[in-house]
């Protein structure tokens, strides 16, 4: 398990057999939250560059369940990093104040995002300069 800027790149166990692979999440025993909303995306454009933003409250565990992309994460504080999701029981777990931009999809990517909350918009920042501001300002 690497570890960056509160990011952290977490390996599932396959339940494989002859028949085929099994990969497990539970909530609070696998990821360190219980699983409100799951959404997935898929059909991006390898040009294509996606989330760009920060969430208050949300929590994220991103798996590519089928292809690749890669994940980038800023912490407000300049220090980022850049993940490579490539296998489907290899997942990101991103908590909550990270800005994050997901690009490089292959034209197979099954991006799964499983979530600590239900969607709100109101805790979704969108502005790069505002969650800066917002990061010094807890950091004071
Ligand atoms: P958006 O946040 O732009 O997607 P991403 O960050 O993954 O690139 O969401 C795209 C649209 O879907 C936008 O209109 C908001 C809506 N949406 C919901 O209604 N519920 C959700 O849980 C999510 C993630 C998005």
């Amino acid at each position: 398990m690497s570890k960056h800027i509160g990011a952290q790149l977490l390996e599932f166990s396959q339940k494989g057999d002859e028949r085929g692979h099994l990969v497990i999440v539970e909530g609070m025993q696998d990821i360190p939250f219980d699983i409100k909303r799951i959404f997935y995306i898929y059909g991006s454009a390898p040009n294509v560059v996606r989330g760009q933003h920060a969430n208050r409250r949300s929590e994220f565990l991103l798996i590519n369940v089928a292809g690749t992309c890669k994940v980038k994460v800023k912490d407000g504080r300049g220090n980022e990093a850049v993940f490579s999701l490539n296998r489907p029981h290899t997942g990101i777990y991103l908590p909550q104040m990270i800005w994050k931009d997901m690009y490089d999809f292959s034209e197979d990517s099954v991006l799964l995002c499983l979530s600590s909350e239900h969607y709100d918009p109101e805790e979704y920042i969108r502005d790069y300069n505002e969650f800066v501001n917002m990061v010094a300002d807890e950091d004071k």
